[in-house]
């Protein structure tokens, strides 16, 4: 596998404000199920939102289950190419409130993709939540229940992102820099 091409830059979104917004999303979440509780499906999105997910879960007190789901839609580059489903919806959707989980919304198309996809399967209710929400006008009009933050139009990796593959370690969120010209790089 090459090496990438860009690297950490300037931080985000740091490790601190996650864990502080963490909780009062899930209590967000928590109220708009207006009794509903028990029994929801969370869904992250893979693998973006597997770092976000396990963080988001452990804040829920609640009965819960989790079904995985997986789609792609960045290859090597920086620039959608329109969200594809791998491996279908989870059967455990039926009847269900389903919760999709993912990491970032910025053409929004991810979203919307996978909202039809749960709901045809016979979900009873789909919410979705991203940790991050692009300052772009076609994330803005996208219909998404609950945003963690709301981040500039840059490419951004860490915390479950990634570029081609790398940096999903990062605890911080970063913005990805040209190799070479990196400042502020978290080690
Ligand atoms: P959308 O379908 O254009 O909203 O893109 C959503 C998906 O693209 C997310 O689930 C991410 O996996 C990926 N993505 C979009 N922007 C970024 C970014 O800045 N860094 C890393 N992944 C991104
Ligand atoms: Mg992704």
């Amino acid at each position: 596998m090459n090496k990438p091409n860009l690297e950490p830059g300037e931080v985000v979104v740091t490790r601190e404000a996650i864990g502080r917004r963490m909780p009062m999303l899930a209590a967000e979440i928590t109220a708009s199920l207006d009794g509903n509780v028990d029994g929801l499906v969370i869904m992250p999105v893979l693998t973006g939102a597997l770092v976000f997910a396990a963080d988001l879960i452990r804040c829920f007190p609640q009965r819960l289950r989790i079904d995985l789901i997986a789609a792609r839609s960045y290859g090597a580059g920086t620039h959608s190419q329109g969200p594809k489903l791998e491996g279908g919806v989870p059967v455990g959707v039926k009847d269900r409130h389903v919760l999709i989980v993912d990491d970032i919304l910025d053409s929004g198309r991810t979203i919307q993709f996978l909202r039809q996809c749960v709901l045809d399967s016979g979900a009873r209710s789909v919410r979705a939540c991203v940790l991050l929400r692009k300052q772009l006008p076609q994330a803005l009009a996208t219909p998404c229940e609950f945003v963690g933050f709301e981040v500039p139009d840059l490419f951004v990796a860490g915390y479950g992102l990634d570029y081609d593959g790398w940096f999903r370690n990062l605890p911080d969120v970063v913005a990805l820099r040209p190799g070479g010209q990196a400042h502020n790089i978290v080690r």
